[in-house]
Order: C-alpha cells, then structure tokens, then sequence
C-alpha cells in the first residue's frame, strides 16, 4: 500500500467527529492507500484524543495508518502531505459572557491560530502538501497561513464545497430533478453571507439551471438568500454549526482535489487570485476550479458573467479586501 501522512487540527470537535473515519476508510484517498492521521488538539483537551483514537481503531478500516495525537502542531504537520484546518472557534457560543454572532468576531478570535499553524506547515510539511482550511473564517483564515507558511510549492484551499453542495440541493429541490444532474455550481468569493452562488453558469442536464428554473425572482431574492444564510439557519435550528455536511464536504474537496475533474464539470474552493475574472491578486477567493489529468489545478477561464454576477462578485470582492485590511498585522 501508498501511505501518506494527514493532519487534522480540532481533531476533538464536532467536525472531526464525522469527518475522521472516513479520512482512513479507504473511500478518501482510495483502498491502495494507508493513512497516517495526526490530530492535532489544545493542550486542554488533546487528552480526549485517545477516545477518538480508540474508536479509530474499533472501525477496524483496513487502510489506517499510525494514529497520533498531539497539542504541538509542529509534530502534528511534519511531513504532512494533507492537512485540514478545521480547528477554531464556531458562531453561537458564548465567550467572556458575549455569544459569538458574526464573522467578523470570529476574525479577531481564530485569525491568531493560523499565524504559528502556517509557519509550521511552510518549514515542516511535504513541500507539495495541499492544506484545507475549514475553520471560520475560512478564507481570511487561508490567506493569514498561507503568508505565514511562505512556501510557494504547498497549495492553500478555503472550503466553499458546503456552499455549492447547499446550491446544489436547492436548485434539485426546485427543479425536481436529481442532483446528480446538476453540474458546474460555482460558489464565486467568500464562505460568508456574501458568496454568490452562480445558478447561471450552473446546469441541469447540460442546460442553464437558471433557463431551466425560469424564475429569476425566486433565484434572486429567495435562492441566493438561503444558500448564502444556511450556515444560520442551521446554527439557528441545531444549536450548534453544521457539522455532518461540513465534514461531507471536506471530504468532497480532497476528492476533487486529487482526482481529475469531469469535462463539462467544475469543483468549488476557493484559492489564491492569480488575478482571474479581475479578483485582486492575492485574496483566497471561490473560483470554479478543475483538476487536470497530470493533477494541476486550475481556475477554469471564459465563464461568462451577466450583470447580476459582476454586482455580486464585487460586494464579496470588497468585503474580503476589507478582511484582509483587518488582518493586515498578521499578514505583513
Ligand atoms: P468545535 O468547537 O466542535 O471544534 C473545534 C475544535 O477545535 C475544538 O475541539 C477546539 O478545542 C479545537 N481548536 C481550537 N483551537 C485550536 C488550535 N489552535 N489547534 C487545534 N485545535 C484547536 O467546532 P466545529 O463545529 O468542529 O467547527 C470548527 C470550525 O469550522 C468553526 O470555525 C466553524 O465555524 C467552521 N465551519 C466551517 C464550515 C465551512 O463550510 N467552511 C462549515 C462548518 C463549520
Ligand atoms: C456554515 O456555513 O455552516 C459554517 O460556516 C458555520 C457558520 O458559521 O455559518
């Protein structure tokens, strides 16, 4: 068998939970493959690990690896060829007596984590490693490790799948068709309330999903909002941040990620501007993206964006340039 080596920051929270066995079952990185699994932990709670640990063990994957946990994320890292972000603070809980509403708060609280994490990831993980961050907010999160690692040849990744799976379930929902008919949902910009979901550039059985809805009052004023405020909605509902779907769609990326994208199709994350679609250079923004047969990835160019697209693209450009402007001391 392969082996390879995943790291796994939250390793004790809500995410993880759902997220961990199906990193060693052979359905992520495939059944030729073993995995390695660090999870990484604050030392307050890193003792819990050995619970997760045990379960691990008790899932009896054929494919599972070296299983460690740590609180020091440069042992967690090293040599990592995978490493997932997800360990930080959720909307909804309450801190010094404040609950933690919006993301901007969480910028405050959870940008410091990933300063030490990228630095550690750019001197001691593998130099082609791929890093996904989940943490909120994730794409600020993104952009303050990747300056922090300063290491060109690892690849950084903001998770925008949740969103596009969430985009992808409604518009099935709407046009009573399977999902799987459903291609090319692009999320464009930021995991917040001001990502666009593209349902003009998406398709149903080949077609403009928008053609085939043939509402645009209802994709406008009623999709948009619901896909952009679900993360709420479910907070709202559950009392605690999603975290089953999340997990599903950490999963989604790596897969996306490692395996060739489907002609005619795209996956959403969001990456690093190379100056595409005229983002700013430099913001972890969602693109449609689509890994190549030699295993490049590559912001897919041409989609074409009607005026609607260009007045949305450019509220989530500003507002991730005003989180980079408020991470500015962590990113300099
Ligand atoms: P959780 O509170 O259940 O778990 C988070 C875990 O991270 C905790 O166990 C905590 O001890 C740990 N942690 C905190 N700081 C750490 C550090 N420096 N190093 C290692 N571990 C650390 O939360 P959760 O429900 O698992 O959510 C985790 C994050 O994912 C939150 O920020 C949440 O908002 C975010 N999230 C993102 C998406 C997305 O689509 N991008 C979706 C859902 C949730
Ligand atoms: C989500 O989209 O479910 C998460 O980002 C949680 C949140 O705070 O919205």
């Amino acid at each position: 068998m392969k082996e390879i080596n995943v790291a796994v920051t939250g390793g004790a929270g809500q995410i993880a939970y759902s997220l961990l066995p199906r990193l060693i079952s052979g359905e992520t990185f495939g059944s030729d493959t073993k995995v390695n699994l660090r999870l990484i932990e604050i030392p307050q709670v890193v003792d819990k690990l050995q619970g997760t640990i045990m379960e691990l063990i008790d899932c009896g994957f054929e494919q599972t690896g070296e299983l460690i946990a740590t609180s020091d994320i440069k042992e967690g890292v090293k040599d990592a060829d995978w490493i997932l972000l997800v360990g930080s603070i959720p909307r909804g809980i309450v801190i010094d007596g404040k609950k933690i509403e919006e993301r901007s708060d969480l910028l405050k609280i959870n940008g410091g984590i990933f300063t030490d994490q990228g630095s550690a990831i750019g001197k001691l993980a593998k130099s082609d490693a791929k890093i996904l961050v989940v943490g909120n907010p994730a794409n600020t999160n993104a952009l303050i490790g990747m300056h922090s690692a300063n290491n060109s040849s690892q690849q950084w990744f903001a998770m925008t799948a949740l969103d596009a799976n969430r985009a992808k379930a409604q518009l099935a929902e709407k046009a009573a068709v399977e999902i799987s008919s459903i291609k090319n949902m692009i999320i464009w910009g930021n995991h917040s309330p001001t990502m666009y979901p593209d349902p003009y550039n998406a398709t149903i059985n080949g077609v403009s999903a928008a053609e085939v809805i043939n509402d645009n009052l209802w994709l406008e004023d009623s999709y948009l909002p619901l896909v952009q405020q679900r993360g709420k909605a479910v907070i709202d509902a559950r009392g605690a941040s999603s975290a089953a779907s999340a997990a599903n769609a950490a999963i989604d990326t790596v897969k996306a990620v490692i395996n060739p994208t489907k002609e005619g199709d795209c996956f959403s994350a969001a990456v690093v501007s190379d100056g595409s679609y005229g983002i700013p250079e430099g913001l972890i923004f969602g693109f449609p993206l689509r890994t190549n047969s030699t295993g490049k990835i590559e912001i897919i160019q041409g989609i074409e964006l009607n005026e609607f697209a260009q007045t949305k693209i450019k509220v989530t450009t500003e507002e991730l340039e005003s989180e980079r402007e408020a991470v500015s001391d962590l990113i300099d």
